[in-house]
């Protein structure tokens, strides 16, 4: 059986050719494509003649560029088009082939990309991820070296052709295409940090390494890209049946930052951490993980991303600050309500796995993430003045006799209090095991929390712990008793204590949040009152979001 005729337009190289030129396309240039084949209509020749047509008009002082990025030597966890079962992450990580630029594939470039990077002469960037190609006088300056970390900021090859001045050709796409656009989310410092990962060659050796990026989001170039169209530095028009447009590099990176700074939070400065504090210290307890990780943590370390977002009708008010701490973020908005378009940009990634702050603004994030579950949790703080500790009855004391006396956990104690936390069925949400060693050993190295610890036989069957310690207060976390132990006041004991050595002394108050009612219980004896509404969200595992894609 034959199939239906083709309807669409026959366009021919002649048309082509004097089509880029009438858009603009012309001799001696520096050009980025990015382009959709099938968006021109059925072109004679196909791919070659649109790479022929650039070339021969760009003539040999100019430069032809285009992405060549290879997606799928990334870390896996991060996939979305399509995502994969998570069983097949470590995997991927360890047989993934390391990239090299003579045969990695290209991925969902287009066929004019994957058409150009056959031609002779071309040459590709060193980089496993977001490799670029080019061919003219300008390529070995702009694709001879590319960061590993930040592949599209500073230094890489979008920053040279920015620097060179050079022209951006969207032929068929639009600006969420327009990769030199990246550029913009480092220098506007608007995006969190990630780590990525790929396989690369290093020393001959295949091996999976990871590296810092940035959470990257080409769908929001979009936005300031209309910006751009409405400034008239934009050339449009027609190659066959596709739409055009032809700008200069800076422009478009210039546009998106100014629309990134103000529109998305950023990464603060050093300067801007005092004022900051000082309002968030208006409400110490509802803000305490955010004050604790700015007092405990330096801004550039690798686990931690503080950005804020200022009132757009005054820079010195703060509209909200959102915290990224390892895998969880943070959100602290100091008024009533805070702008939700930004808070559901800057949660948008996969690494982030648990999103926590003030019930009533969680709650407007609710249906922007529906790949979270969102728990409501109470908010309890307690002061010297209200303290009652511990007193267990005669049977209780005889009982806990049995049992060694609390002690302080160590370093050392890390795994063994993960493996507790992993076994207590009321954590299964929480963070996996080596996240949490992870998490636990950057906040006990740096002073900013403290496990009380009960042990039987040498093994750590309780736990009471304190995080985000900052000047004026701390989280109580971690409190937990293993099932066979439990009802025999051993957790009572355990908080009692760490608020007997801990409010009066170091901390004015401490606070906790709970939704384990055996737990309120235990709390509330303790004299914790009510503080506020506390939400956490934490990321549905892939075989609940499958079931309910299914139904
Ligand atoms: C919640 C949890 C930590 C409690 O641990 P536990 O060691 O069994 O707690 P305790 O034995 O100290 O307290 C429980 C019992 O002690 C008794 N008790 C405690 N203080 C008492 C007092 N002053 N006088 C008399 N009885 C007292 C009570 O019978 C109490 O049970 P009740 O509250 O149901 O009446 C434990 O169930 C657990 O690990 N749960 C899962 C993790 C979790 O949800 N943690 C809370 C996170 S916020």
């Amino acid at each position: 059986m034959t199939e239906p005729i083709l309807e669409t337009t026959l366009v021919t190289p002649a048309q082509i050719r004097e089509s880029l030129q009438s858009l603009g396309v012309h001799p001696g240039q520096i050009l980025i494509v990015h382009s959709s084949m099938k968006r021109i209509g059925w072109v004679i020749g196909g791919a070659r003649t649109v790479v022929d047509a650039l070339l021969s008009i760009l003539g040999p002082t100019g430069t032809l560029v285009m992405p060549a990025q290879s997606g799928d030597n990334s870390e896996p966890s991060f996939w979305v088009a399509p995502p994969v079962p998570s069983d097949w992450w470590p995997q991927i990580r360890e047989l993934t082939p390391a990239f090299d630029p003579q045969v990695t594939p290209l991925r969902r470039m287009g066929a004019i990309a994957e058409c150009f990077w056959h031609y002779p002469g071309v040459q590709r960037s060193n980089h496993p991820l977001d490799s670029f190609i080019a061919h003219g006088p300008a390529a070995t300056g702009i694709v001879s070296s590319q960061p590993l970390e930040a592949g599209l900021g500073e230094q890489s090859p979008t920053q040279k052709l920015y620097d060179l001045d050079a022209r951006v050709l969207l032929l068929g796409v639009d600006y969420d295409n327009c990769t030199v656009m990246h550029l913009a989310e480092f220098l506007s410092r608007s995006r969190i940090t990630v780590r990525q990962g790929s396989a690369i060659l290093e020393n001959g050796q295949r091996v999976w390494r990871e590296y810092q990026d940035l959470a990257l989001d080409s769908d929001e170039f979009i936005q300031p890209g209309r910006l751009l169209d409405a400034t008239g530095q934009v050339r449009r028009g027609q190659v066959g049946l596709a739409d055009c447009r032809l700008f200069r590099v800076r422009d478009a990176v210039d546009e998106t930052v100014s629309w990134l700074k103000a529109n998305r939070h950023h990464r603060i400065l050093p300067e801007e951490k005092p004022a900051l504090l000082e309002t968030l210290k208006k409400k110490p307890i509802e803000n305490l993980f955010a004050i604790g990780d700015l007092e405990n943590f330096p801004l550039e370390a690798d686990f931690l991303d503080v950005l804020a977002l200022y009132q757009p009708d005054s820079a010195q008010r703060l509209d909200s600050l959102v915290v990224r701490y390892h895998q969880n973020l943070i959100v602290a908005c100091p008024e009533k309500t805070c702008l939700m378009e930004p808070l559901r940009s800057v949660s948008d990634h996969p690494s982030i796995q648990f999103i926590s702050g003030r019930t009533d603004v969680l709650k407007q994030l609710m249906p922007h993430r529906p790949e979270f579950d969102f728990r409501s949790m109470s908010l309890l703080s307690i002061e010297k003045s209200n303290f009652r500790p511990f007193e267990p009855t005669p049977a209780m004391a005889a009982q806990l006799a049995t049992y060694q006396e609390p002690e302080v956990a160590s370093l050392a104690d890390i795994p063994a209090l993960a493996d507790l936390f992993a076994s207590i069925t009321e954590f299964s949400h929480s963070t996996d095991r080596e996240e949490r060693i992870r998490e636990l050993t950057t906040a006990m190295e740096s002073g900013s929390c403290h496990y009380a610890i009960q042990r039987d036989q040498g093994q750590i069957i309780a736990s009471a712990g304190t995080t985000a310690e900052n000047s004026t207060s701390a989280m109580i976390v971690g409190v937990c008793t293993a099932l066979q132990h439990r009802g025999r006041g051993i957790a009572s004991r355990l908080v009692s204590s760490l608020c007997n050595q801990l409010i009066g002394q170091r901390f004015q108050s401490l606070a906790l949040f709970y939704d384990n009612p055996d737990a309120g219980r235990i709390y509330r004896r303790l004299g914790f009152t009510d503080t506020g509404d506390w939400m956490m969200a934490s990321r549905k595992n892939q075989t609940v979001l499958q079931t309910l894609e299914r139904n």
